[in-house]
């Protein structure tokens, strides 16, 4: 394993934005993950895991320290009664994996295509689209403890997952998720109670591939290409509130959508919706940095924009939606500091 010094880290991130990281590690494998923390310990180095770059802002000054690239790679397919579980390596590309499930024909990943990042990304996250969580289909997962510094399997019910939420993100840089097994149906299991799915099949019972190429139509139609522009998706968390204050605010704001999520009893206030339809925010824009026009959530960046700039931005949104709501919001994306 090669560690390099002085490596971009734009290119390794979907907003294109970072400076240089002091030293770099594309690590392919668990021994070369040892290797790579033996070293930042040895020289003292913070160390910051990434995985596709696509939940980040980084400084752009650089990160101080040692950036590890997980690119664990490999899926293995085990077939157990009904069902099948796939294991998949940390540092495979999320929509890849996703995309070998379907062709497969396992159910379960579906309502969760066109997701960038890696697999580790996704499970630290708890990704979750179109009225699926990765938390439903997930059963375990294997990851380095850097305090024991020793391998282990965590089995979801201990992963304490929450909405965009798990004990990876809890315990920053305590856990390193190695590989991921997920628990897939061979029975079809649809999943269409979101509006964007529901409306598109309303008389059918569609295919695997044809759910999929609709999740991956509509996310087309919602979200930047970030082949050409610098987006981390949805830039703020949706609100998580209980039953009473969703009433309160839909008594205050009329038309307004709730929704149950899948991964608790509380009830999600799309922030979106809020952005555009109270504050007129759509596609409003300060300097290089704007809210998308076609969904009020995500923040994108013009090419050569600096980190700076987009958390200046985030502030500046922050500041409208307590003024005018009382409502503090929180960014959903990993603002790292150098
Ligand atoms: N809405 C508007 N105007 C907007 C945006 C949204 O009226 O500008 C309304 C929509 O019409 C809809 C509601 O708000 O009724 C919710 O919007 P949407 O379903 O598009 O998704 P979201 O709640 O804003 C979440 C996730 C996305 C995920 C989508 C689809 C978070 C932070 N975001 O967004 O995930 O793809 O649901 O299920 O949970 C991400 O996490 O980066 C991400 C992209």
């Amino acid at each position: 394993m090669n560690i390099q010094e002085g490596v971009a880290l734009a290119p390794f991130t979907t907003f294109h934005i970072g400076g240089p990281a002091k030293y770099f590690a594309e690590v392919t494998t668990v021994p070369e993950l040892y290797q790579a923390l033996d070293f930042a310990r040895d020289t003292q180095a913070r160390v910051l895991v990434l995985g596709g770059g696509s939940n980040i802002l980084l400084p752009d000054q650089g990160f101080d320290g040692l950036v590890i690239k997980i690119a664990i790679d490999g899926i293995e397919r085990v077939e157990e009664d009904d069902t099948t579980l796939m294991v998949s390596g940390a540092g495979e590309d999320w929509d890849a994996y996703v995309a070998q499930t379907i062709e497969q024909n396992l159910w379960g990943l579906e309502n969760l295509s066109g997701i960038p990042g890696t697999v580790g990304g996704a499970v630290a996250q708890n990704i979750g689209a179109y009225g699926a969580a990765l938390s439903q289909t997930l059963e375990w997962v294997e990851v380095l403890d850097t305090h024991e510094q020793i391998t282990k399997t965590i089995q979801i019910s201990d992963c304490k997952f929450g909405y965009r939420d798990s004990i990876f993100k809890q315990l920053p840089g305590h856990y390193i998720v190695l590989y991921a097994a997920f628990r897939l149906s061979r029975m079809p299991k649809r999943n269409l109670s979101y509006k964007d799915l529901s409306e598109r099949f309303q008389t059918s019972d569609p295919a695997l591939p044809e759910i999929r190429k609709a999740v991956l139509e509509i996310r087309r139609l919602k979200f930047p290409d970030i082949s050409i522009e610098g987006t981390a998706g949805s830039f703020f968390k949706n609100l998580i509130v209980n039953e009473v204050e969703a009433k309160k605010l839909q008594e205050k704001y009329p038309g307004m959508p709730v929704f149950s999520i899948p991964e608790s009893l509380e009830i999600k206030i799309p922030l979106g919706w809020i952005l555009d339809h109270v504050l007129k925010l759509r596609g409003y824009k300060n300097g290089n940095v704007r809210l998308f026009e076609k969904q009020a959530l995500v923040v994108v960046a013009d090419k050569n924009t600096s980190s700076q700039e987009v958390q200046d931005f985030m502030y500046d949104i922050q500041k409208k939606v307590f003024d005018e709501c009382a409502i503090n919001i929180e960014p959903e994306v990993h603002i790292v500091v150098r």
